[in-house]
């Protein structure tokens, strides 16, 4: 992310993702001790290949940032120490972000819609809806009382025996479901009735996705061993009931204030079943802008955090070299009353 005061919107010219996967799916979920060694490994390979994308050297730049909340404390502390370090040895700034508002900005990097618009978040640790005013203003009105979405989507995904990281293999699995090359499914057995899952009942604008994962936890013990077919056959009823809970939210949102845009952000948001829900909804609703993100953008990235990062520095928001990083995001604002 070039930032260069003179021109308040950033170009995005490199940015680097090291997956982990390989490292956890053995394990069947992230183990925050190998992501922390991963972390370290890889952040030096990353830096030096963005540096030769982009033509740029360490001393072109005028700040250097890390995500400091919320996050597994290992990661976090790799990155400060990276950033830090280079501010000092180059004299920049240093700026702390904090990953959600990093995810919120995810929308801005190669689209600038209209605002206000409604946002919704849906990662794996996260499932909000926020009022977005301007770049910097973020009011949550919004989130799940239990599981995030991607939570739901890792947790199906492994009572289903679908490999790490679940979401995308869910997807993939709900995919094949009708599939020609599958048998069709015994007429004589009843279909799960996975209707009521998209009628959760939560208050307002707030989300709850641990019920459907204790009927998908109950569906599969009465099923016993599954077949290929069931397990594509729960996969796409289950993703079809986490997507209408999220749609039903959304479109109560946009009735209860005046939005001209609507933006999905979050690695949930890579799914191609939810962004095609999106453009359904674009013809229910008079949004000028739907916005989702390339999926490269959507799941965890340093350029989001480069353009919240670049926000600060253009506010003359900048981080002290003492300042520590937090597993949670803190303080946790009352609902409705604050930004974050
Ligand atoms: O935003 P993200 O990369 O990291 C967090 O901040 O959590 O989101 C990761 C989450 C995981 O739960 C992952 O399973 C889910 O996003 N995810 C997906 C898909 N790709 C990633 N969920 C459903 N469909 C996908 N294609
Ligand atoms: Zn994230």
């Amino acid at each position: 992310m070039e930032a260069k005061p003179s021109d308040p919107w950033p170009t995005l010219l490199s940015f680097s993702v090291q997956s982990q996967n390989e490292v956890h799916e053995k394990f069947g979920g992230i183990v925050p001790e190998l992501a922390s060694r991963a972390h370290l490994q890889n952040i030096l390979p990353c830096l030096r290949k963005v540096l030769d994308e982009s033509g740029l050297e360490l001393h072109d730049f005028h700040f250097f940032s890390a995500t400091d909340r919320p996050g597994l404390v290992g990661s976090l502390l790799i990155g400060h120490c990276a950033a830090k370090t280079l501010a000092c040895l180059f004299d920049r700034p240093f700026i702390g972000v904090n990953h959600i508002e990093g995810h919120l900005c995810s929308l801005f990097i190669e689209s600038q819609p209209k605002l206000p618009l409604l946002a919704l978040m849906v990662s794996g640790g996260h499932t909000s809806l926020y009022r977005v005013d301007d770049f910097d203003n973020f009011t949550l009105i919004g989130e799940t009382l239990d599981d995030a979405v991607g939570e739901a989507f890792d947790k199906g995904a492994k009572l289903l025996g679908l490999g790490f990281p679940g979401g995308p293999q869910l997807e993939l699995a709900a995919r094949a479901w009708p599939a020609s090359d599958l048998p069709l499914p015994d007429p004589s057995r009843p279909i799960i009735n996975f209707i009521k899952f998209g009628s959760v009942q939560t208050k307002d604008l707030d989300f709850s996705f641990s019920g459907l994962k204790s009927e998908l936890v109950r569906i599969v013990q009465k099923r016993g061993s599954l077949s290929a077919l069931d397990v594509s056959e729960l996969a796409f009823h289950y993703q079809e009931a986490l997507f209408r809970h999220l749609i039903q939210k959304v479109s109560l949102a946009l009735t209860q204030d005046s939005y001209k845009s609507l933006a999905v952000v979050g690695g949930v948001a890579s799914n191609l079943a939810l962004r095609n829900k999106l453009e359904d909804l674009r013809s229910k609703c008079s949004l000028s802008d739907i916005v989702v993100p390339r999926a490269s953008l959507c799941t965890d990235n340093a350029a989001m955090i480069g353009f919240r990062a670049y926000r600060h520095f253009l506010n003359n928001e900048f981080s002290s070299l003492r300042s520590d990083i937090h597993a949670t995001t803190r303080p946790q604002k009352k609902r409705k009353a604050a930004s974050l």
